[in-house]
């Protein structure tokens, strides 16, 4: 019967999308489709427009009336639905080829889906409730005040944010760093004249190009006097911007002032420190509103109680991919299985919404805690392990872990992750486990669904542009897609549905399609401007030489001894050979894992 149903019902779609999804489907888990009982999201538009259309796949939808169960036909006699109102829909599909009139219809797409899944044989469908405690689209932020200072809303602004860009202690103070942001190339550098909360020093981040000849002031040095000087001709600058020295001008006459002309000046972005992080704001325009505006702030990364560990790591994938896998922890079991989960721990997950503004939004997963994204850069969700029962006897509280991901645009396809895991339990084994062992170890998590991510990311541009376009794309049909969900809703109506990288950003470092392992690479993603992992590696490396060195050494000693006659063959030569062969293993050994510092792949069907 659920079979005929389904059958049937699809073939009221000519959409192919529909068709295929009945054709693949096994019949022992084909559901009756519409199902019985749907829950049905209400949008603003439902509420006010009494008829409308859209697109469903292929397929229009035309609803002609929309009015709560027994109200009078009277247009000027209608009441706003609610949750749990039961209402009437009329509706008909119409032609494929009236597409492009369905697309300027202005119900959300996302809204007609779920209404157009929910249809029933009679025409009618029944708003019911969502989970307790869930905040409907519209109403009122149950934690968020919307009335703060907002970043955006409706006009919201990426340029006037805040993003972090190194972690601090991973940046050479002796060394300016080219870093992409927003589609804008930047340099980093360490101002020793600066004085910062009465500090000497501070970090600087100007556009990274030279204002004489455009080229990379990333690719400069800092001078005698601790200005940022341009490899090129060089021309140097102070921390404020302004140019200090032209080499090729004349000390007298018109040329010995090119220097203080406005024209001279590179241009500079507000910096600040904060959570160990390195942060920018984009808008140079606006550094007024930085000042009164600060990033958000972790307060258990400055906790002392608190141990924890900042990484950075760049992705070939767009920013929105970046921010959906971080919020997405029902993929642990199957992305990351035999590495930090298992399949076989896979199931229902139960997260509620319990606020979403132009802010972000506030949600939390049961039992661990609380989520958080402080749009745009700013995800944490925390995992609260309760005392054991003698503990809280005694008063003891429980533990607590807080996952905080930051989470930065850098150009189409191209985002970077900062992440850290703050905790007040074990504290003792960060101090014991090398970092660079944990940043090897991470790194087998984050590769294992980077493959997957690159490619969902070009399958979701294959499905058509818009800035709605994932709702036309996914069916989101479980709980534990709720952050999605908040998120793609969040970036749709306030983030105009992707990044504003400008109108030429920064292309990415590879113009041809990069093949898997250069995807996977991890020495210019991470180990390169990581101060543990590059240090290791070179350690690693050195001491690899010295093995094969004293290998083929010990050996050749040896002989030559023993051809001398300064010492007996017989009685050094297994000893030589045993320490020879001991060392030529290690080296080989060693190979290994100085690999895992550059790349290493993750096949998921190879993994048991
Ligand atoms: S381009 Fe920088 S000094 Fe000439
Ligand atoms: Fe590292």
């Amino acid at each position: 019967m659920a079979q005929v149903q389904a059958l049937g019902s699809c073939r009221k779609f000519s959409g192919w999308s529909t068709q295929r999804h009945c054709r693949v489907l096994p019949s022992s888990v084909i559901t009756p489709f519409p199902p019985p009982s749907h829950r049905l999201r209400i949008s603003k538009s439902l509420s006010r427009q009494s008829s409308y259309s859209q697109q469903h796949r292929r397929s229009c939808f035309s609803v002609s009336t929309c009015r709560l169960s027994g109200e009078s036909k009277d247009p000027n006699n209608k009441k706003e639905l609610s949750s749990g109102d039961a209402i009437k829909l009329k509706w008909s599909q119409t032609s494929p080829r009236k597409t492009q009139q369905c697309r300027s219809s202005s119900v959300g797409v996302e809204a007609f889906q779920e209404q157009a899944r929910g249809l029933q044989g009679d025409g009618t469908i029944t708003l019911s409730r969502e989970e307790e405690g869930e905040s409907l689209p519209g109403s009122e932020p149950a934690q968020k005040d919307a009335n703060q200072s907002a970043p955006g809303g409706h006009d919201f602004q990426w340029a006037e944010n805040w993003y972090p860009i190194a972690v601090e202690r991973d940046v050479r103070k002796e060394l300016p760093l080219a870093v992409t942001i927003l589609g804008k190339p930047l340099v980093l550098w360490w101002d020793r004249n600066k004085r910062e909360k009465g500090q000497p020093g501070g970090w600087r981040a100007f556009l990274d190009m030279c204002p004489h000849r455009l080229a990379p002031l990333s690719e400069g040095r800092i001078d005698e006097a601790g200005r940022l000087q341009c490899s090129y001709h060089g021309w140097s600058f102070d921390g404020d911007a302004r140019c200090q020295s032209i080499p090729q001008a004349e000390k007298e006459g018109p040329q010995a002032a090119a220097h203080s002309s406005p024209r001279a000046c590179a241009q500079p972005f507000p910096t600040l420190l904060q959570n160990g992080l390195v942060w920018v704001w984009l808008d140079p325009a606006t550094a007024d509103t930085a000042l009164k505006r600060p990033p958000p702030h972790v307060p258990e990364m400055d906790d002392p109680s608190f141990s924890k560990d900042l990484v950075a790591r760049d992705f070939p994938y767009g920013y929105d991919f970046l921010v959906e896998n971080l919020m997405d922890p029902s993929h642990l079991p199957f992305a990351h299985h035999g590495i930090m989960s298992n399949r076989s721990r896979a199931g229902p997950l139960r997260i509620t919404l319990r606020g979403e503004n132009p802010r972000g939004f506030v949600a939390e997963q049961h039992p661990q805690g609380k989520a958080d994204f402080s749009a745009p850069v700013l995800f944490t969700q925390d995992i609260n392990i309760p005392p054991k029962e003698k503990d809280a006897a005694k008063g003891g509280s429980g533990k607590k872990i807080r996952l905080c991901f930051w989470l930065t645009p850098v150009s189409p396809g191209r985002s970077r992750l900062f992440y850290a895991f703050p905790q007040n339990f074990v504290t003792w084994l960060f101090a014991l486990i090398p970092r660079w062992l944990l940043h090897i170890r991470q790194h087998s998590i984050l590769d294992s669904d980077l493959m997957i991510l690159h490619l969902a990311e070009k399958r979701l541009q294959r499905e058509g542009g818009g800035t709605d376009n994932w709702s036309r794309a996914y069916f989101m049909p479980t709980a534990a897609d709720r952050y999605i969900v908040a998120f793609r809703r969040w970036l749709t109506k306030h983030g105009g549905g992707q990044p504003d990288f400008g109108p030429q950003p920064e292309p990415a470092p590879t113009a041809a399609q990069p093949g898997r392992m250069e995807l996977m690479d991890r020495y210019e993603s991470h180990t390169k401007h990581c101060s543990s992992c590059s240090k290791a590696v070179r350690r690693l490396e050195a001491l690899q030489k010295g093995l094969a060195f004293g290998s083929v050494s010990i050996v050749a000693l040896v002989s030559a001894l023993a051809s001398g006659g300064v010492v007996k063959a017989q009685a050094y030569g297994p000893y030589a050979l045993l320490g020879a062969l001991v060392m030529a293993v290690s080296a080989f050994g060693l190979k290994g894992v100085i690999q895992k510092f550059y790349v290493e792949d993750y096949i998921h069907a190879l993994v048991k």
